[in-house]
């Protein structure tokens, strides 16, 4: 487990400097550094915070609200390589903790032992990132527990190794609670983790973000980019669109396309296409033809 006094010197400082107040130049340094663009400040210093106490934290929000980013800028700045396990129903013991398979030894064949994702992080003391952890079935992730508690200890099923985590590791996952297909996260695994809610990202720093990220450089066009993704945020939340429909990712496609193309038609490929009903797609163009006319 990483401590706080082994942080590097900007991360303790960000720490320190969010004790008092909210703004400080060293946050703003490491946002550039990780990719990631906290929509409150908060969100870094608390899963920063977590993370250096050797807590587990949960990433809590939509679909395309930056969670993978947020994960991977977190293992950027915390210097951690991290090993990434795709939950979906096929989750199995052997995907998480690996698997045996038949080698050579010159001439003789042996068993050797292919380490998953929970192995690889916990004996390298990196991080783990679970992503999407309530696709899995239900009694897949009950296995890890111990990984997941304060004994970071887990007896390898297929080997009978038992394993302890190295100094260093920590565990990040994400989950999007009320997706089509996954299911309510289990209680007793939900309260091994510190959660951290990821709303999207708005306004001036949405425009940043497509400003650094994004092909397009029209600031009139990002403007109105900024006001379609809140318009479609709004529609989301009043259960008029799908949730999709609010992505940030689809967003910036739709904000790369219109570098070249009309911008709605960078929206209707970008956003409208992808929803499933007719209703939803016209209700989306409707805001685009009123935003771009
Ligand atoms: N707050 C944010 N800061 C930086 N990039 C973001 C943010 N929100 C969304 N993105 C961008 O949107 C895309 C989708 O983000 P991702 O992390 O894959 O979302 P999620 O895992 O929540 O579905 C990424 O390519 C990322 O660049
Ligand atoms: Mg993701």
């Amino acid at each position: 487990m990483t401590q706080y006094n082994e942080l590097p010197e900007s991360i303790r400082h960000l720490i320190d400097n969010n004790r008092n107040t909210n703004q400080n130049s060293a946050f703003k340094d490491l946002i550039r550094e990780g990719g990631y663009v906290p929509p409150e400040e908060d969100l870094l210093t608390d899963a920063i915070t977590a993370l250096s106490m050797g807590k587990n934290v949960l990433l809590k929000g939509p679909t395309g609200s930056g969670k993978t980013r947020f994960a991977e800028t977190l293992s950027n700045l915390f210097n951690q390589p991290m090993f990434n396990v795709n939950c979906s129903v096929d989750l199995d013991a052997e995907s998480l903790m690996g698997f045996k398979t038949l080698d050579y030894d010159g001439d003789k064949q042996i068993i050797d032992f292919v380490p998953g994702p929970v192995t690889n992080a916990m004996k390298n003391g990196t991080f783990l990132y679970i992503d999407e952890i309530n696709m899995a079935k239900p009694e897949t992730l009950p296995l890890i527990n111990g990984v997941l508690d304060y004994r970071r200890t887990i007896t390898n099923p297929f080997t009978e190794e038992i394993i302890t985590a190295g100094e260093g590791f920590g565990v990040i996952a994400a989950i999007n609670e009320g997706y089509v297909g996954t299911v309510p996260l289990n209680e007793a695994l939900k309260n091994r983790f510190v959660v951290i809610d990821i709303p999207y990202l708005q306004g001036e720093l949405l425009k940043k973000l497509i400003q650094d990220t994004s092909r397009l450089d029209e600031e009139r066009t990002t403007d109105l980019f900024v006001q379609l993704s809140g318009d479609l945020i709004q529609a989301v939340t009043q259960g008029k669109l799908a949730e999709d429909a609010a992505s940030i990712r689809a967003l910036i496609d739709a904000c790369d396309l219109s570098a070249m193309i009309p911008p709605k038609r960078a929206i209707q490929r970008a956003i409208a296409d992808k929803l499933d009903e007719d209703r939803e797609k016209e209700f989306v163009m409707t805001i685009a033809e009123t935003l771009f006319g």
